[in-house]
């Protein structure tokens, strides 16, 4: 894949239907703690907003996402964001997309005056953790098996990137 080839962009809410169904595709027990979702289940709702995600695109296919809110509500903590969802579509994993997204979101995030980006990665998702690590994320913290998952406890960990230096 070209550099140039991948195209970056805000989602609009025309777009549900691709990322459901890129979501849905992308559901496995190492990255998600919730239950696949059911067909019919959409993306967008009041916590869940278009703007909030940014998708990524090749031959204007979306083949990925991230999503980034605030960590709180609270203003004390505005400076924070955090990464709530990242996928890419398995036919193009290894690419580059993820970093691509993580990189912008990290730069969208920067861009609006925040300070520091955090997320939480299950302990068995080697592909996110390095993916992490790569763009400079550092464990701040875990929740030793903090999830059951098919039969396993899983840790929870707390990964941050400061957005400023
Ligand atoms: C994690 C995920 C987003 C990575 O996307 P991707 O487009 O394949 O990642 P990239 O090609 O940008 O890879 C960037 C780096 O991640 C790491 N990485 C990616 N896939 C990996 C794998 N299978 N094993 C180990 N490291 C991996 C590597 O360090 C890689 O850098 P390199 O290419 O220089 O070796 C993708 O595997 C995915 O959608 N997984 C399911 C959902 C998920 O786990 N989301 C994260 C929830 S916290």
């Amino acid at each position: 894949m070209h550099e140039d080839d991948l195209i970056i962009r805000p989602a609009r809410p025309e777009d549900e239907g691709d990322l459901a169904v890129l979501n849905r595709a992308a559901w496995s027990p190492l990255s998600d703690v919730a239950p696949q979702p059911p067909e019919e289940d959409g993306v967008f709702d009041e916590r869940h907003t278009p703007e909030q995600f940014l998708l990524a695109l090749l031959d204007g296919r979306v083949v990925g996402y991230v999503r980034q809110v605030p960590a709180t509500p609270l203003a004390s903590n505005r400076h924070v964001r955090q990464i709530q969802g990242l996928a890419v579509d398995g036919t193009v994993r290894g690419r580059g997309v993820g970093r691509r997204l993580v990189e912008a979101a990290c730069e969208a995030a920067r861009a609006a005056g925040a300070r520091k980006m955090t997320l939480r990665v299950l302990g068995w998702n080697t592909p996110a953790r390095r993916l992490y690590e790569g763009c400079g994320f550092v464990v701040e913290g875990s929740l030793a098996e903090e999830f059951l998952i098919d039969g396993s406890y899983v840790d929870d960990i707390w990964m941050a990137r400061r957005l400023v230096h």
